[in-house]
């Protein structure tokens, strides 16, 4: 079906801002429209094969990162501990469960969050709701609330700054499998953060006897980099639109914005914009099921987003709560296998299970999370299906945002450190354990596998 990249206009919009200074955006818009993609179609057809991959059990997909990124925490400090943080979980299911990874930040993009409420009240005054740095600040008064298109220049500026910072990391030595100690943060502690050392002493003498054997020179570029890819949700689709960028070997057209973007659960509308707009891309999409999402609905979607039925192109992100990934998840397995469509399915463990703590903090109890992941896993086996990859809102921050874990974080405790702008993410211990946990069960389905083989 035909397509253009400006077709989504046409079509209903929601959680989008509406910009009172149309000559502004449209000077914003004519700007970007002519700055460099930040990535190119070969990187987006190389995530989508490592996808595929991930769809038929040959490897795991592990994408984390902010809620929200925030021009006010941007740093390299903050860039480097969610990038180690993200190696050390890729480390721990790579050898723990012998599975490749194929890594995804929720970085250099992620800017514009939909609203379960278009406006916010705090002390008696009712506020246009905070949309993400990229739309408008999240200070509490009218003027910080007004949609500012320029906020677009300044988001792009920090996503080449981040992916720039994130490629030199991945090829430059640092994410070099030798550094595999030095990955770890001064705060991690306690019985996981032991762990990781203990793994990380083995790997140490394999690559010891390694290069005892004579292994380094073939081996070597695989060892000392890692394809480290970038996502986020296409949510604002000015932004989308102009980056967006025609593949001169092809004629197709890609997202320049990221490698993999997404459909929240907001959006998902069969008719509307952001289905309109990502159906036409050619970089692998994401579309978040929620417990809303409807048998009939995921069909027409997956038709519309995948009607090559290309296995890596489409990755389904269930986002359904502890306790209810066993009322929707199967019927959503059903319906694709109905379809014998070719999805990747993964498991987002963190938008079902926020609540309100009784400190007033928005939170995510740990043990929920741990308990999401184990529901999806405990279907995929039951089911005979592939859980095929894990989403986390993380950071490589000390935060206190998700209460729990090895060194539980009490209700009490949230106000310690609680610098999210948008959701409660996992710490960097809360993180660790949870790649545990993952690895663990990997390794009980790939016994199952074996075991079925023999
Ligand atoms: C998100 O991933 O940040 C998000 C808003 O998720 P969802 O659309 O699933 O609620
Ligand atoms: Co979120």
């Amino acid at each position: 079906m035909a397509w253009a990249k400006a077709d989504w206009r046409a079509k209903p919009r929601v959680q989008m801002p509406d910009y009172l200074d149309a000559a502004a955006l449209g000077a914003v818009e004519s700007r970007l429209s002519k700055y460099p993609p930040l990535v190119f179609a070969g990187e987006a057809r190389t995530l989508k094969a490592d996808l595929a991959a991930a769809g038929r059990g040959e490897a795991f997909l592990l994408q984390g990162g902010d809620c929200a990124e925030s021009f006010a925490e941007f740093s390299a400090d903050t860039i480097r501990d969610t990038f180690k943080v993200m190696l050390q979980m890729a480390m721990v299911l790579t050898f723990g469960a012998k599975v490749p990874v194929v890594k995804v930040g929720r970085m250099a993009g992620q800017f514009a969050k939909p609203r379960s409420a278009p406006t916010e009240v705090k002390d008696g005054v009712e506020l246009p709701s905070y949309r993400g740095d990229i739309i408008n600040e999240l200070a509490f008064t009218p003027e910080a609330r007004i949609p500012d298109a320029s906020k677009m220049l300044e988001a792009y500026t920090q996503a080449a700054a981040t992916l720039n910072l994130l490629r030199a990391f991945s090829k430059g030595g640092f994410a070099d499998v030798h550094q595999v100690h030095a990955w770890t943060l001064g705060f991690a502690e306690g019985e996981r953060a032991a762990q990781y050392r203990d793994m990380a002493g083995r790997i140490q003498d394999t690559l010891d006897f390694m290069t005892a054997a004579g292994f380094t020179a073939e081996a070597n570029n695989e060892l000392s980099t890692v394809d480290f890819y970038t996502s986020h949700e296409a949510l604002l689709l000015e932004y989308e639109e102009a980056l967006c960028r025609q593949d001169s070997l092809t004629g197709d057209w890609l997202a320049g914005s990221g490698h993999m973007i997404w459909i929240g659960d907001r959006t998902r509308q069969l008719d509307g914009a952001h289905v309109e707009f990502c159906r036409g891309v050619l970089n692998p999409i994401g579309l978040k099921c929620g417990p809303t999402t409807s048998e009939e609905d995921l069909k027409v979607l997956i038709e519309k987003l995948n009607p090559e039925n290309e296995m890596g192109r489409l990755t389904l992100i269930a986002r359904f709560g502890a306790g209810k990934v066993g009322d929707h998840l199967p019927r959503l397995i059903k319906t694709v296998q109905q379809m014998g469509a070719n999805v990747v399915w993964t498991c987002d463990a963190m938008h079902g299970n926020t609540i309100k703590s009784s400190s007033g903090y928005k939170t995510r109890p740990f043990e929920s999370v741990l308990r999401e992941v184990q529901e999806f896993f405990a279907i995929h086996r039951a089911e005979g299906t592939v859980p095929g990859g894990v989403h986390f809102e993380m950071t490589g921050q000390d935060v206190t945002e998700c209460t729990g874990g090895v060194r539980a974080v009490t209700d009490e405790d949230l106000g310690s450190r609680y610098h999210t702008a948008c959701d409660p993410r996992l710490n960097a211990s809360q993180s660790l354990e949870l790649a545990f946990l993952v690895a663990e069960e990997l390794s009980g389905l790939r016994a199952d596998r074996q075991r079925a083989a023999s």
